[in-house]
């Protein structure tokens, strides 16, 4: 399509890009997943990261324990997982707490005997601003939510699954981490995901415990979207591939990263991203102008 022709209307995502498709097995795995909720706008399969990633990691075989602050949210989770809803348990938690994530990774090592994958999930954007009008309180309750909960996880996530021979943690960070991205809060808290990632690789790494860390663009999910026909064309055309990326597409990169095909991979960190993270904005201009997105 030739932008000069205006923006298409259609959904721009095919159907079949918005359901599970990885074939990885992940039996015998019990992993966390951390803001698996999904808000009530959401409707499946259009959901979230977290929700993603809960759902694709019970299909694929593993005992995933979803966790989010509110109780509802969970619900329309679990409502979706179908064939694999026995592998799925709810956990309501504030990953701010630390009494929270300790009675979590407690609870689910009770129910299951083990602990093998974290998802730290859980992230906010906050009021977005620069350094000179961020308010101490936002950049305090985006640094909470999105880094020191991953902090506050893995304390208790991690000795788990020492016990149990190792595991393998992902955090979802976001390529604001690694380019301008205009909330300064919600980049530092995601470039400091990177670093505690590579610090907890290396001081883990002889435990047998692998850190990932994941960097989604900007895929097309309610919170980090808006779906109206201009946001869908600028999100396809900056990706290197034409197309849009959703949160399955995360969710897969987690699951690879999660399972056992990944056992010598750690400290690395992955845009799931079209592409879009490594050409430069003079590079795409001509895309952004000119169309040449992929069906
Ligand atoms: N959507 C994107 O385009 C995009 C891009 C880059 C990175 N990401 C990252 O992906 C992650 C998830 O995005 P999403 O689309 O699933 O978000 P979402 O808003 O759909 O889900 C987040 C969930 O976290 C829960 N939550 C919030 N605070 C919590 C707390 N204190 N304790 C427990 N649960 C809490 C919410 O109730 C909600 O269900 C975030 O870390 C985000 O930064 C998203």
């Amino acid at each position: 399509m030739n932008a000069n022709s205006g923006p298409r209307v259609t959904n721009r995502v095919p159907e079949e890009r918005w359901t599970p498709t990885g074939t990885l097995r992940l039996d015998g795995h019990v992993a966390i997943v951390t803001g698996a909720g999904s808000r009530s706008d959401v409707t499946f399969p259009k959901v979230g990261v977290g929700a993603a990633c809960a759902l694709n990691l019970a299909s694929a075989g593993a005992k995933v324990a979803a966790i989010d602050i509110d109780p509802h949210a969970i619900d329309r989770t679990m409502a979706w997982a179908g064939d694999s809803a026995a592998n799925l348990i709810p956990i309501v938690a504030d990953v701010r707490s630390q009494v929270d994530c300790a009675r979590a990774v407690e609870s689910v090592v009770d129910k299951f005997g083990a602990l093998t994958v974290l998802v730290n999930n859980v992230g906010i954007v906050g009021t977005p601003g620069t350094v000179v009008d961020t308010s101490l309180d936002t950049w305090r309750s985006v640094m909470d939510i999105n880094l020191t909960s991953v902090l506050l996880m893995c304390k208790y996530a991690i000795p788990a699954m020492v016990a149990n021979g190792g595991g393998s943690i992902v955090n979802i960070s976001s390529i604001g981490a690694i380019r301008g991205f205009g909330s300064t809060g919600y980049a530092a808290s995601k470039g400091g995901m990177l670093s505690l990632g590579t610090s907890m690789a290396y001081a883990h790494g002889r435990d047998g415990i692998r850190v990932n860390t994941v960097l989604p663009g900007h895929v097309s999910t309610p919170m980090g979207a808006p779906s109206t026909d201009e946001a869908e064309l600028i999100r396809l055309r900056g990706s290197m591939l034409g197309t849009e990326g959703t949160a399955w597409d995360v969710a897969n990169a987690v699951a690879f990263l999660g399972s056992d095909a990944a056992r010598w991979i750690t400290a690395t960190a992955i845009p799931v991203d079209g592409g879009a993270s490594m050409a430069t904005g003079l590079a795409m201009y001509k895309y952004m102008n000119s169309g040449q997105e992929q069906p």
